[in-house]
């Protein structure tokens, strides 16, 4: 870890604060933050009890905050009762919320469709009422595969509306994803659309559920319930298959929301881990849905007039949080996008800024340093080129920004005037929880800052010891929070070994390596586990190499990460065939054929950048392989440590001949 450490703490840089933000700032300066974080630190449940009762509507108050009998089993909340849907939608149907704009959707052809409040409460209340017709009921789980789309938010609000836990997927994994999701969570409904469009395709998505339908375990699921997006022609299957058109048409526009207890699973999102398969990250109702609320108010400074646009994919917590739940709870204007940022030009982004007045942008390292590429291989597509003086609060997620990308975003995008918010967080965290505040947070680049009000978060060493700052450690968090994972749907001990290690004295461990420099800033150095982050999505390394080996050439393999200027990491797969090594152009047609293979197997965000063959992996005497090596040779260098306690060290030569 220390050559990363070093090199993020030569920055010294510091920006900020930003008048123009912080003088009508929800939270307006330090001593303002630091007031809030002190009433949480204090007395976290007076605090939590306190936000819990201004900031949600109940059906039933609770009288207990935080139960924490079961440890690390937390319940928050857990006598009160209310309904998500509720709380993101009817709580506004008698304010001037109401007739605001909810969603601004732009279709990938530039199509712009506008739903206000009223409107997207009636479209839920169908189609929940069509569910409800069908005989679903609370408890039950939904999967939903959709593409970005009004629709995709209605469904996520209809299964809450109604109780029934949803597990979105996103729509770039495969069938054999979707098939063990839907097996996993014993799925009793797929909500689902004949195709999705993006960057001028249409991609299937309902055959993809036919294929994962096919296979066994998935009786459980009734009905597919298909949203008409592209007219591409489908199969049909009668009695399961249903237009989403069909259902609701002729449904009432109102439909009782149920009241659920606090601790009702609101929705499980599969995530990769260090193992082969994926974890499904369970999070409840109310804890969840009031960090979602809070954090839009504080980490993105909402006002009644900002128009707010999350770059994300449902698919993904991001889009769970910041664009189906914080931003509704919230009465926000949002903007969602069906397309790709490249998609007819790389300008998109900045000319969709122009185009809707966007106010708060937050959107992903990866994209920032796909579209610095372009803008500056081509002057059309530059930010400058664009008025983007809307813009206010310019947000990152998913990785860590490097300081050269932070400041272009900050100069050409945020015109220097908009306080670059680097959010550090997890699918597992539910919401953000190292962040700057817009209006108090003077900001360095690389740095997440500091954590939010009610976080209690920390680097330590392997005893749970906090280590001093500028020493590198474990991320964790000391207390737990509300919006925190409840389990991993199915399998509570793998929970607790993946989260709450017996010698860190029950901390939560984000699996993230980190420091604190001398102002008490976060600097994340990356995973410390087999977690690959490649252009802000998660991979288990394990998960890409069970997929390699079920390939019948194949009879090991090992994946590693590189640094990619681009992407962040890039997927290295070091593979021996069940043949001789193959020689020139057929190693090439290999190669291919098992990128295509993960493709299928996974999806395509997972298929390797670069394959390559030995007769052999590095292996110690006792079997183990030398990972260590291996992101050695994928770098290209030269290997200069000691391989002396490897059992075959010429196999290394071998390995750093790349097809
Ligand atoms: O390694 C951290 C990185 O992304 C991981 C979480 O990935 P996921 O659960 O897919 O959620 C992504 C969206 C919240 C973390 O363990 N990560 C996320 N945000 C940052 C980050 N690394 C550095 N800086 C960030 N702002």
């Amino acid at each position: 870890m220390s050559s990363a450490i070093d090199s993020v703490l030569t920055e010294t840089r510091v920006f900020g604060p930003f008048e123009r933000v912080a003088n009508n700032a929800n939270i307006s300066g330090m001593d303002a933050y630091q007031a809030l974080y002190d009433e949480a630190a204090r007395d976290p449940n007076g605090f939590w009890e306190r936000m819990a009762r201004e900031h949600l509507v109940w059906d039933k108050p609770f009288t207990t905050v935080l139960d924490d009998s079961d440890a690390p089993f937390y319940k928050w909340f857990a006598d009160g009762e209310l309904n998500v849907s509720a709380n993101c939608l009817d709580r506004h149907l008698n304010t001037p919320v109401a007739n605001k704009t909810a969603i601004i959707f732009e279709a990938d052809d530039g199509e712009v469709t506008r739903i206000t409040y009223k409107e997207l409460h009636a479209r839920v209340c169908q189609l929940a009422n069509g569910i409800k017709s069908l005989g679903y009921q609370a408890g039950e789980r939904a999967i939903i595969y959709l593409p970005m789309s009004i629709e995709a938010v209605v469904a996520m609000q209809a299964c809450a509306r109604l109780g029934i836990t949803h597990s979105v997927v996103f729509g770039g994994f495969s069938s054999k994803s979707l098939h063990e999701r839907c097996v996993d969570i014993g799925a009793s409904l797929v909500i689902t659309a004949d195709e999705q469009k993006r960057g001028g395709r249409a991609i299937p998505l309902k055959k993809a559920v036919d294929e994962a339908l096919a296979q066994a375990g998935t009786e459980s699921v009734k009905n597919v319930i298909v949203y008409r997006r592209s007219g591409g022609d489908v199969e049909w299957k009668d009695g399961r298959d249903l237009w989403m058109h069909d259902l609701v048409e002729g449904q009432a526009t109102s439909c009782d929301p149920v009241p659920v207890n606090a601790e009702h699973p609101l929705y499980i999102l599969y995530t990769s881990g260090s193992t082969g398969k994926p974890k499904g990250v369970q999070h409840s109702s109310a804890g969840y849905l009031l960090s979602a609320l809070l954090t839009m108010k504080w980490t993105f400074d909402l006002k009644d007039d900002d128009i707010f646009w999350c770059t994300a994919d449902v698919g993904w917590v991001t889009g769970h949080t910041y664009i189906a739940y914080g931003p509704l709870a919230a009465g926000a204007t949002q903007i969602m996008f069906e397309g790709v940022p490249t998609y007819p030009t790389p300008a998109r982004f900045w000319e969709m800024i122009q185009r809707h007045q966007c106010t708060i942008f937050y959107t992903a390292p990866t994209a920032i340093r796909s579209l610095i590429k372009a803008a500056e291989s081509n002057d059309e597509h530059h930010p400058k080129k664009f008025d983007l003086t809307s813009l206010r609060i310019i947000g990152s997620v998913g990785e860590p920004i490097n300081p050269e990308a932070w400041v272009w975003y900050h100069t050409h995008v945020g015109r220097e005037r908009c306080p670059v918010i680097d959010t550090w967080w997890q699918t597992e965290t539910g919401v953000h929880m190292i962040t700057p505040l817009p209006g108090a947070t003077p900001l360095k680049p690389g740095s997440c800052t500091l954590p939010l009000p009610g976080v209690d978060a920390a680097v330590v060493d392997e005893s749970g010891q906090e280590v001093p700052a500028g020493k590198g450690g474990f991320l964790v968090i000391k207390r737990p929070w509300p919006a925190m994972i409840r389990t991993i749907w199915g399998d509570p001990e793998r929970f607790k070994k993946s989260y709450f290690p017996p010698e860190l004295k029950g901390y939560y461990l984000a699996g993230d390596g980190a420091q604190r420099d001398a102002e008490g800033y976060f600097w994340i150095m990356g995973r410390i586990d087999d977690v690959l982050n490649v252009s802000g999505h998660r991979l288990g390394t394990m998960e890409v190499e069970s997929a390699l080996v079920s390939h019948p050439l194949v009879a090991e393999a090992a994946v590693v990460g590189r640094p990619d200027a681009t992407t962040g990491e890039a997927v290295v797969a070091f593979v021996v065939l069940k043949r001789p090594l193959p020689q020139g152009e057929e190693g090439q047609t290999i190669a291919r054929e098992l990128r295509d293979w993960v493709g299928r197997e996974i999806g395509p965000i997972a298929k390797p950048r670069e394959i390559r063959y030995g007769e052999n992996l590095p292996k110690t005497r006792s079997g183990k392989i030398m990972r260590r090596l291996l992101r050695v040779v994928a770098q290209g260098e030269n290997i200069t440590q000691d391989v002396s306690t490897l059992e075959n060290p010429a196999i290394l030569e071998q390995l750093s001949q790349a097809y």
